[in-house]
């Protein structure tokens, strides 16, 4: 990895990022004592850099509608098992609040790719969102640059498009039609855009090695993401993958703890894929350099209909129940829930005499 003002992670670690035969010795034993050490650093660098608050965003997953076939998820267009919905504008709206009078100060609306709502629909909703007084983060895939750019200047700050893999073949394979080239473009487009942008990526994806999983610690540094999704893969029944093997959530921690060394301002959530595959899973990423969690925020009666993955949590809980929830997750282990809302501190410094920057 390139010396850059972003490896100085390195220097809290007792691991270099920078020597690459070690982290692929490291990935191979992610249950290891090496690896125990890594979480500990990790966590210790967390508390240092972005405090020891848990920021939480709501989650509003307001179409399953996707243009796409990603090989891997259970909304691909070829999934004709799915019971498509979409929310209206004024369903959306209501979720956020909702979400506001629960105490969220941040909601990401999340969609597959539903080439259905215009961009001036989406820009619609953001600025009555942002009339609420929340933050609008957008995780709603690949569109037009102008449209990244209305969506920024109706008010959105953030934008969650994770890279998925860095390894090119491989991204090929997974998303028929895609390439991660473009996947790249767009999101060094968005960070032009000033938008705090998230990257990340899935841990186990069939294919994937522990040199894959080092260009995506790359890649993530590369962009400087200002946040970064980490995930197990979760075999879906419905998909050409339901018959492979699934990630792990050691070594799905153990990149959350790498991904925080290299990136030590990033907003990192505690996946709820991981609270998906172990009960405490997003305990353990939280004790292993995560800062943030994103409770479902979606109607119930909508949440069956958005797998991604199987036996998702939250399916049968209500908005109220999982902010409930998640407090106490949160406190058991010695932590609070931020009031803030919770930006990059990276991102918000940059902005800081900087006119050009916008509102
Ligand atoms: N297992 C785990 N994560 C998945 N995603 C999609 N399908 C799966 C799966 N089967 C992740 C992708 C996507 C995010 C919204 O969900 O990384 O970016
Ligand atoms: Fe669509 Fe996203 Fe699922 Fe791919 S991962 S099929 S883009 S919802
Ligand atoms: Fe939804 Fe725990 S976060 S029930």
């Amino acid at each position: 990895m390139g010396k850059s003002p972003n490896d100085l992670g390195a220097s809290y670690s007792r691991i270099d990022l920078n020597d690459q035969n070690r982290i692929l010795r490291l990935l191979a034993n992610p249950g290891g004592e090496e690896a125990r050490q890594v979480l500990a650093d990790a966590d210790r660098l967390r508390s240092r850099t972005v405090g020891d608050k848990v920021h939480l965003r709501g989650l509003i997953e307001f179409s399953n509608y996707c243009r796409n076939n990603c090989l891997y998820c259970g909304l691909r267009r070829g999934n004709r098992k799915v019971a498509r919905y979409r929310m209206t504008p004024e369903e959306i709206i209501a979720a956020a609040e909702h979400g506001a009078s629960l105490g969220y100060r941040t909601v990401v609306l999340q969609s597959g790719e539903d080439p259905a709502y215009t961009a001036e629909t989406i820009a619609a909703v953001i600025r009555d969102i942002k009339g609420l007084g929340l933050v609008v983060t957008l995780s709603i895939g690949e569109r037009e640059p102008w449209e990244y750019e209305l969506w920024r200047k109706a008010g959105a700050e953030r934008y969650l498009m994770r890279h998925e893999t860095a390894d090119p073949a491989l991204y090929q394979r997974l998303h028929p039609g895609q390439s991660l080239e473009q996947r790249v473009a767009l999101l060094k487009i968005l960070k032009q855009l000033d938008y705090q942008v998230g990257t990340g990526f899935m841990v186990g994806l069939p294919g994937q090695d522990s040199r894959t999983l080092y260009a995506d610690l790359e890649l993530a540094l590369a962009l400087n993401a200002e946040m970064v999704g980490i995930g197990p893969f979760i075999p879906h029944p419905d998909t050409p993958l339901g018959r492979e093997a699934g990630g792990t959530v050691e070594l799905t921690c153990l990149m959350v703890a790498l991904t925080r060394l290299a990136l030590p301002y990033a907003l990192i959530p505690a996946t709820t894929a991981l609270g998906s595959i172990d009960p405490f899973g997003r305990e353990a990423a939280l004790q292993a350099g995560a800062n943030v969690v994103m409770p479902n925020l979606t109607p119930r009666k909508y949440r069956p209909d958005y797998q991604i993955y199987p036996n998702k949590i939250c399916l049968g809980e209500e908005a109220a129940d999982c902010r409930g929830c998640i407090s106490k997750r949160i406190e058991s282990l010695g932590r609070r829930v931020a009031d803030d809302p919770g930006h990059n501190l990276l991102w918000l410094q940059r902005r800081v005499g900087s006119p050009v920057a916008g509102s």
